[in-house]
C-alpha cells in the first residue's frame, strides 16, 4: 500500500476512536440537558447540575437579562437555555457521526476524495452553525473548520481526477506502443497479451498488490518496444537468422531502454526497466549488460520467465511450438541459472493460472515470421 495512504489510514483510525468517545460524551450531555429542559419547564428546578449546561449559553444570557429587566420568572430562560444546549449537543453528535462515516470511507476506499463528499461536508458545516446559539466563538470556529475541511476534500478530489486522467492517457499510450511493436515485430499472434497476463499472474503470486501487479502487466506490454528500431528485413526474415542478424536483434533491449529513457510516471519507469532487462539472466549470461542476480530488477526477472515460456510454447520461423510440459520443465530446469529461483517457484505454484491464460489467449493462426522473443 502507498505509504501516504497507510499514514492516512492510521490517522483516520485514531480520529475515529476519538469521535466515538466524543459521541458517547455528547450523548450523556444530551440526556442531561434534555432532562434539565423538561425538569425546569415543568417543575421550576433550575439549580443543581443543569445550571452548568445553560449558564454559559448565549441565548440563556439574553433571555435571562430580559427576564430580569421585566421582572419575570427566569425559569423559562433556564429551560430554553437547557433546550439550546440539548440542540447543540445533538448537532455536534450528528456531525461527529457523519464525520466518522466519512473517515471509514477514507480508510476503506482507494479513491476516498470526491466532489459529492466535499458538498456533503459543506452542507453539514452549515448545520453546525446552529451551535452559535450556544457559544458564538466555539460555533463559528467549528463551522469554519468544517468548511475548510470540505474545501480540502474538494481539492483532493480535483487532484484525484487529474491523476486518473494522467493514468488513462498513460495507459492509452502504452496500448498504442504495444500495438505498434506487435505489428512491426511480426508478432501477429497474442505474444504481448500472453506475456503481460503471465507477468501479472507471477507478480500476484510473488505477493505484489493488485495495483502493483496491474502496473507491471501494463509495463510488460512494452518489453519489446526496442524492436521498433530493428530493420524489418531482419524481423520479417523467414527462416534462421545469421549470427550478425541475431547480434542486431539483441540490441532491442538497449533500444527499448533508450526510447523510454526520459519518461516519467510509475508505469513508464517500470516499462523502461522491463524493456532493458527482460533478456538478462541470473548467471550473467544474458544481454545487453550481463547483469547478475538481484542487480536485475524484480520486474525484469519476472518478465524474463513470462517471455521465454511464451516463446517456447509458440511457433517460430525456426522451430515448432513446444508442448506445455516440455516448456514447463525447461523453465524449472533453468531456475537459478537463467531465471530467478523465486520467480520460477511462483511460476510453478500458479501454473494452472498460466495454462488458463495460454488457452484463453491462444493464437488463432500460427505466424511464420516470428523470429525471437
Ligand atoms: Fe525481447
Ligand atoms: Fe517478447
Amino acid at each position: 500500500m502507498n505509504p501516504t495512504k497507510t499514514r492516512i489510514n492510521r490517522i483516520g483510525t485514531i480520529l475515529s476512536v476519538i469521535c466515538t468517545v466524543a459521541e458517547a460524551v455528547l450523548a450523556v450531555f444530551m440526556v442531561i440537558s434534555g432532562v434539565g429542559a423538561c425538569a425546569i419547564a415543568y417543575r421550576g428546578e433550575y439549580e443543581g447540575i443543569f445550571r452548568e449546561f445553560y449558564e454559559t449559553n448565549t441565548v440563556y444570557r439574553i433571555l435571562n437579562s430580559l427576564a430580569d429587566l421585566r421582572q419575570m420568572d427566569s425559569r423559562y430562560a433556564s429551560a430554553i437555555g437547557c433546550a439550546i444546549a440539548f440542540l447543540t449537543f445533538l448537532v455536534l453528535f450528528l456531525f461527529l457521526k457523519g464525520f466518522r462515516r466519512l473517515l471509514k470511507e477514507l480508510i476503506e476506499s482507494e479513491h476516498p476524495f470526491s466532489i459529492e463528499l466535499a458538498k456533503e461536508i459543506r452542507r453539514s458545516s452549515y448545520v453546525l452553525l446552529l451551535s452559535i446559539l450556544y457559544n458564538p466563538i466555539i460555533g463559528a470556529a467549528l463551522f469554519l473548520l468544517a468548511l475548510l475541511f470540505s474545501y480540502l476534500v474538494e481539492y483532493g478530489a480535483y487532484l484525484q481526477i487529474k491523476a486518473d486522467q494522467t493514468n488513462r492517457i498513460q495507459e492509452e499510450m502504452i496500448v498504442s506502443f504495444a500495438e505498434i511493436t506487435e505489428n512491426k515485430s511480426g508478432q501477429t499472434g497474442q505474444h504481448i497479451r500472453r506475456v503481460s497476463e503471465y507477468t501479472k499472474a507471477l507478480a500476484k503470486e510473488l505477493g505484489m498488490t493488485e495495483e502493483e501487479s496491474e502496473n507491471l502487466r501494463l509495463a510488460s506490454t512494452m518489453h519489446d518496444l526496442g524492436k521498433l528500431l530493428i530493420p524489418s528485413e531482419i524481423l520479417d526474415k523467414p527462416g534462421r537468422l545469421t549470427d550478425e542478424e541475431f547480434a542486431v536483434i539483441r540490441k532491442h533491449p538497449s533500444y527499448g531502454g533508450q526510447l523510454l529513457e526520459n519518461v516519467e510516471g510509475d508505469v513508464m519507469e517500470l516499462a523502461r526497466e522491463v524493456a532493458l532487462e527482460h533478456h538478462e539472466r541470473i548467471d550473467g549470461k544474458g544481454y545487453p549488460t550481463g547483469k547478475t542476480g538481484e542487480d536485475i530488477s524484480l520486474p525484469g526477472r519476472i518478465v524474463a520467465v513470462a517471455d521465454v515460456y511464451d516463446a517456447l510454447t509458440s511457433r517460430r520461423s525456426y522451430k515448432e511450438a513446444w508442448d506445455e510440459d516440455r516448456a514447463y520443465e525447461e523453465i524449472v530446469k533453468n531456475a537459478g541459472s537463467q531465471f530467478d529461483a523465486d520467480v520460477v517457484k511462483a511460476f510453478q505454484s500458479c501454473y494452472p493460472k498460466i495454462q488458463e491464460i495460454r488457452r484463453k489467449f491462444a493464437d488463432s493462426a500460427p505466424s511464420a515470421s516470428d523470429t525471437t522473443n
